[in-house]
């Protein structure tokens, strides 16, 4: 192995590794009662039980020495101190002096950046204020009663996750929409659902550069002046977040109406910068500072905690874990709560752009696993799909399972049925289901012994399936703040494990080259570079079919 690690914990890991496997984690509960209290975190209003892991006391203490050989508390503190920790683009990595509550300065080449930060949270708050309370108009005088955010990837994913997850928080009078894909339908749908008198467009892009948003940013454009038949339209129904002043400009776009952030907020980090204003609208600033405050929280947790009580820290070791010595390839997101659907898309991004990388800091290629593939769905709907397959297909597949004690919607019991699935499948997938037990089963409801000893292997479950347990109070502005930024450190971690660098997205850019030369080509009507057979094939097949 040739990562930051020592070849001497490796091969410790590995041989524990070889040790651990054959345990069945029903013994593990069954030799130690303490294991709950022993795995498991209360904190604020969160309790993560991490019990239900392929662990034991001498794997977490092995583990803990891997954070401790990468030097995880002094990236922490680079990372707070905006050291420029994303050296492939040069810049800090700064998303946690957005939500800096506290009086501590935090600096970028000797300038504090918190007086910036606080003035367009200012800026922001008297917006949304003047949108929230009607005093905004647009340019025929009507109230705002749509806002709509154009913006892609990091510019789109959080607030729209964001919004989702607290609509009980969001003004009654005002929606929000969002418009990501290029795909002209996207932006016909809303614009079918809303009228532009009362509407107001969010251009949300860091660069300002990306071809979706900018694209559809010019469809809306078109359609505002075509509608009012006046360019100063743009004014009162268009606003634009970005870090690039100039490209905003060149939009049509006025300072007045541009909220600005900066190049040490990554994209898929930015919802806490004017990316969340959005956010700001649908909920008030005073439910934005708290989901503010809420990731503050993890932020001051994540520092200053012990290592072996520190929530992040513990999540990217069990992914680290599980990916490099139990060869698990994805990792599954449960969230037991519909507010929450959007969570495991929103994760995709953080974790996938951040972690899906194969180069480590040093330039030389991994010889290890990186960021394992993303995916989850709102259960209980996923117990009715691909659950069959995490009980009893042949993939070891981590999960997290995420649940509120409380409801928003309290109907008569629904939220305790919900409740029941959620301690159950984690239950289920931990204990399976041994032979004899599924016997017994068979012989009570009366069934021959040849049937019984035909369905045998098909209803037995081999269980030992690991997973973590969120159980938060309730869905809040600032418990949902928190959870998010257990996940960014939690990435955090893992890339350090994995001697990679979390805050660069490279991978998207060659794709990227190449549409533009294709477009290139469909626009011109002809192929106009090299290409491979297939490729060819199929520009030269749409060309003619498109005729
Ligand atoms: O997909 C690449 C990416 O750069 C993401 O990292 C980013 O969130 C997204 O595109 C949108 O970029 P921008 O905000 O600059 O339009």
């Amino acid at each position: 192995m040739n990562s930051s690690l020592s070849p001497r914990l490796w091969h410790a890991l590995s041989e524990h590794y070889q040790k651990i496997s054959p345990l069945h984690m029903r013994d593990l509960f069954h030799s130690d009662p303490q294991r709950f209290e022993k795995f498991s975190i209360c904190w604020g209003d969160f309790l993560f039980d991490y019990s239900k892991n392929r662990i034991t006391e001498e794997t977490l203490s092995l583990l803990l020495q891997a954070v401790t050989e990468v030097d995880l508390p002094g990236y922490i503190e680079k990372m707070f101190s905006g050291e420029r920790i994303n050296f492939t683009e040069n810049r800090p990595v700064l998303h946690v002096a957005l939500r800096n509550r506290s009086d501590r300065p935090i600096y970028v080449d000797g300038k504090d950046v918190m007086a910036d930060v606080k003035r367009v949270l200012e800026k922001m708050k008297n917006f949304a204020e003047a949108v929230r309370s009607k005093r905004w108009k647009g340019y025929s005088g009507k109230p705002i009663k749509d806002i709509v955010n154009i913006g892609i990837g990091g510019s789109d994913l959080g607030p729209r996750m964001v919004t989702h997850a607290l609509k009980p928080y969001g003004h009654k009078e005002l929606n929000v929409h969002f418009v990501s894909n290029v795909d002209g339908t996207d932006i016909a749908e809303v614009l079918k659902a809303i009228e532009l008198d009362s509407t107001l467009f969010i251009i949300s892009s860091k660069t300002f550069t990306t071809k979706e948003t900018l694209t559809n940013a010019h469809t809306v454009r078109k359609r505002l002046i075509d509608y009012f038949g006046d360019p100063k339209a743009i004014e009162k129904h268009v606003v634009a977040i970005s870090t690039n002043e100039k490209a905003v400009k060149d939009f049509g776009i006025s300072p007045e109406n541009m909220f600005e952030f900066w190049d040490w907020v990554g994209g898929r980090y930015s919802l806490w910068s004017a990316i969340g204003l959005s956010i700001v609208l649908y909920i008030g600033m005073d439910q934005f500072e708290e989901l503010l405050y809420g990731a503050y929280l993890v932020d001051e947790h994540f520092r200053n905690s012990p290592l072996e009580k520190n929530i992040p820290v513990i999540m990217g070791l069990l992914g680290f874990w599980y990916g490099n010595f139990f060869g698990a390839q994805t990792y599954g997101i449960f969230p037991y709560d519909q507010y929450l659907e959007l969570f495991p898309v929103y994760l995709q991004q953080l974790d996938m752009e951040s972690n899906g990388k194969r180069i480590r800091r040093n330039g030389t290629v991994v010889t290890y696993t990186t960021g394992p593939i993303l995916w989850g769905n709102p259960c209980t709907n996923g117990q009715h799909s691909f659950f069959q397959l995490l009980h009893q297909g042949t993939h070891l597949i981590p999960s997290d399972f995420i649940a509120p004690i409380q409801t928003h919607n309290p109907i008569g019991n629904h939220h305790l049925i919900l409740l029941s699935n959620f301690f159950a499948q984690t239950e289920a997938l931990m204990k399976g289901k041994t032979e004899q037990e599924a016997k017994e089963e068979m012989q009570k409801a009366k069934m021959n012994p040849e049937t019984i000893e035909k369905l045998l292997p098909h209803r037995t479950f081999p269980g030992n399936r690991p997973s973590n347990s969120f159980l938060i109070q309730k869905i809040t502005p600032r418990t949902l703040g928190s959870l998010i930024a257990f996940y960014e450190h939690k990435i955090f971690v893992e890339g350090l494990l994995w001697d990679i660098n979390s805050f660069d997205q490279w991978g998207v850019e060659l794709g990227k080259q190449l549409a533009t030369r294709v477009e290139e080509e469909l626009t011109a009507g002809s192929l106009l570079y090299e290409h491979d057979a297939s490729t060819k094939g199929l520009i030269e097949f749409y060309l003619k079919q498109s005729k």
